[in-house]
C-alpha cells in the first residue's frame, strides 16, 4: 500500500492490482484529486479507456484543472475519438496554455481529422515554445501531407496569391528615366519580341537587379512594370518564402519558379533579396547556403527551361548578396535607383497632388528645397500637410485645401531618409568596389575615384 504514496509511482510496473490499490485508497479520501488524477492516468495506461475516462470526468465535475482535462484528450486520443480530443485541446489553448506536449497532441489530433494546415500550425506552435519539441513521424508527415494539399488543392491558391494584376504603369512613377528605359529594353522589348532576340542568339531570359536607399521606388517600379508588360507579372516578397522548417524555403522557392516557368512569357520579381545576404545569421548556417544554391540554380534554369521568365530582383544591400549571383545570365545587369533628382521630386510632387484638394502649388521651389528626399518621404510631407490641414477643418468645419507654404513646413518637420544608407554604401562604393559594381553611387555623391 504504502509504495502508492511514493514518488515514484510511474516507474512501477503497472498492472491490475495496482489499481485495485488505488481505488482502496480512494475509498478512504474520496477527494483526493492527485490520487483520483493517478487513477486515471494508471487506467490510461493500461488501455482501460472505459474505466479512465469516468475518473476523468468525476474529475472534471470539481476541477477545472487543464492537466485533467489534457489527460482525458489524450484518451479520446488512444481511442481513436480524434474530434473529441481536437474539442478539448481547443479549449485548453484558447485559454492561453504554454505546453508544448499540448500543441504537439493537438498536431496529432488535427492531422488524424486532416486538417493539415491547422496541424501544421500546431506544431509549429509547440517548436516555438521549445525547439526540442522537434518529433519525427509528425514532422515528417506534415511536410509530406502539406505539400500534397498543396499539390491537390494549393497551385489555385498560389497562382492567386502572387500573380498580380496591375494596378500601376510607368506614367504613375515619378522621374528614374533611365531606369525605365533600362527596364524597358532588358525586360519589356526582349517579352515582346522573343522571336528577334532569338534571331541574334540572345535568349529572352536572365535578369536585373535593382537597388539603392529605401523609399526611392525600387518596389513601385518593378510593380509598375506589371502594368507596363503585356505579360503575366509573379510578385513576391522574399521573406514570404522563408519558412522556419528546414527544406521548407526551397520548396517554397521552387514553387514560385515553377509557377512563373507555367506562365511565360512572364516577370518574376523578387523583392527583398536582402533576405539572402550573407550579414543575416542564419544565412550562414548550411540551410542557408542551400537556400543560395537552390536559388542560383532556380535562376540557371539547370532542370528546367527559364525561357521567357524575366527575373526582377530589388534589394537595399546588394553587397551582402553572394557575388554569384551576378553571373551571367543571373542579375547580369544590376541597376542603381537614386533618389529622385529635382525634375523627379516635382513630377512626382504633381503625381501625388493630383487627386488632393489643393490651391496654387509652386512644384519647382517644393523640388528645389526637398534635396535628398525620397519618393516615400515625399509621401510623408503630403500626408503631413494634409492632417495638419484636416485638423484646422475640424475646428471650424471648412475644409481648406493645400498649399505651398503647408508642404514646405512639412518638409522642415521630416528629414530626408536616404543619407544614412550613402554612409555605408559610400565605404562599399570606395574599398568594395569589384570591377566598378558601384560606379553610379559614387558618380552619384560626386566623388571622384
Ligand atoms: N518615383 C516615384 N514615383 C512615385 N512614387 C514613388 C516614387 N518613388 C517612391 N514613391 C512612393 O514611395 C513609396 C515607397 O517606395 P518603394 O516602396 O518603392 O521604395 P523601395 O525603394 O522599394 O524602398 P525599400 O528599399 O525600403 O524597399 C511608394 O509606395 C510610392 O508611393
Ligand atoms: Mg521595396
Amino acid at each position: 500500500m504504502t509504495l502508492f504514496y511514493g514518488h515514484n509511482i510511474t516507474h512501477v510496473s503497472m498492472n491490475d492490482s495496482t489499481i485495485e490499490s488505488l481505488r482502496e485508497a480512494l475509498k478512504h479520501s474520496p477527494d483526493n484529486r492527485p490520487l483520483r488524477l493517478l487513477l486515471a492516468e494508471t487506467l490510461l495506461e493500461l488501455n482501460r479507456f472505459e474505466e479512465a475516462e469516468l475518473e476523468y470526468i468525476t474529475l472534471l465535475n470539481s476541477t477545472n484543472d487543464t492537466k485533467v482535462k489534457v489527460g482525458l484528450a489524450n484518451l479520446y486520443f488512444k481511442k481513436g475519438s480524434y474530434s473529441a480530443c481536437n474539442v478539448i485541446l481547443e479549449e485548453v489553448i484558447e485559454g492561453g496554455t504554454r505546453d508544448g506536449t499540448t500543441f504537439i497532441l493537438y498536431a496529432r489530433g488535427l492531422l488524424k481529422e486532416n486538417e493539415i494546415s491547422k496541424a501544421i500550425d500546431a506544431y509549429q506552435k509547440a517548436l516555438a515554445i521549445d525547439p526540442g519539441y522537434v518529433d519525427e513521424e509528425l514532422d515528417s508527415q506534415l511536410r509530406v501531407r502539406g505539400a500534397r494539399e498543396e499539390l491537390m488543392d494549393g497551385d489555385e491558391e498560389i497562382d492567386n496569391r502572387f500573380l498580380q494584376k496591375p494596378t500601376i504603369n510607368f506614367s504613375d512613377v515619378g522621374g528614374m528615366e533611365s531606369v525605365k528605359k533600362e527596364i524597358e529594353l532588358k525586360i519589356i522589348r526582349p517579352l515582346l519580341h522573343p522571336d528577334l532576340y532569338k534571331a541574334y542568339g540572345k535568349k529572352a531570359g536572365g535578369g536585373i537587379l535593382l537597388y539603392g536607399p529605401p523609399g526611392c521606388g525600387k518596389t513601385y517600379l518593378a510593380k509598375a512594370t506589371a502594368g507596363q508588360v503585356n505579360a503575366e507579372f509573379i510578385s513576391v516578397d522574399l521573406n514570404d518564402i522563408l519558412d522556419m522548417w528546414v527544406g521548407n524555403s526551397e520548396k517554397n522557392l521552387h514553387e514560385i519558379f515553377e509557377l512563373a516557368r507555367k506562365h511565360t512569357p512572364c516577370v518574376l520579381f523578387i523583392d527583398e533579396i536582402d533576405a539572402l545576404g550573407a550579414s543575416r545569421s542564419d544565412m550562414k548556417q548550411s540551410s542557408g547556403r542551400h537556400l543560395i544554391n537552390q536559388f542560383l540554380q532556380e535562376m540557371d534554369g539547370i532542370n528546367s527551361d527559364n525561357e521567357g521568365v524575366l527575373i526582377l530582383g530589388a534589394t537595399n544591400t546588394p553587397w551582402n548578396l553572394d557575388p554569384a549571383f551576378r553571373r551571367p545570365g543571373r542579375f547580369d545587369r544590376i541597376i542603381f535607383v537614386p533618389p529622385p533628382d529635382e525634375m523627379g521630386r516635382e513630377s512626382i510632387l504633381r503625381l501625388k497632388l493630383q487627386k488632393k484638394p489643393i490651391e496654387s502649388v509652386d512644384y519647382s521651389t517644393i523640388a528645389k528645397k526637398t534635396e535628398n528626399y525620397s519618393g516615400a518621404d515625399i509621401d510623408a510631407i503630403i500626408d503631413m500637410a494634409i492632417e495638419e490641414k484636416l485638423e484646422s477643418s475640424f475646428l471650424d468645419g471648412i475644409p481648406k485645401p493645400i498649399n505651398t507654404r503647408d508642404l514646405l513646413n512639412a518638409a522642415k518637420r521630416h528629414k530626408p531618409t536616404t543619407q544614412e544608407w550613402f554612409m555605408t554604401a559610400r565605404n562599399f562604393a570606395l574599398f568594395a568596389n569589384d570591377s566598378g559594381l558601384y560606379d553610379d553611387i559614387l558618380t552619384y555623391m560626386q566623388i571622384k575615384k
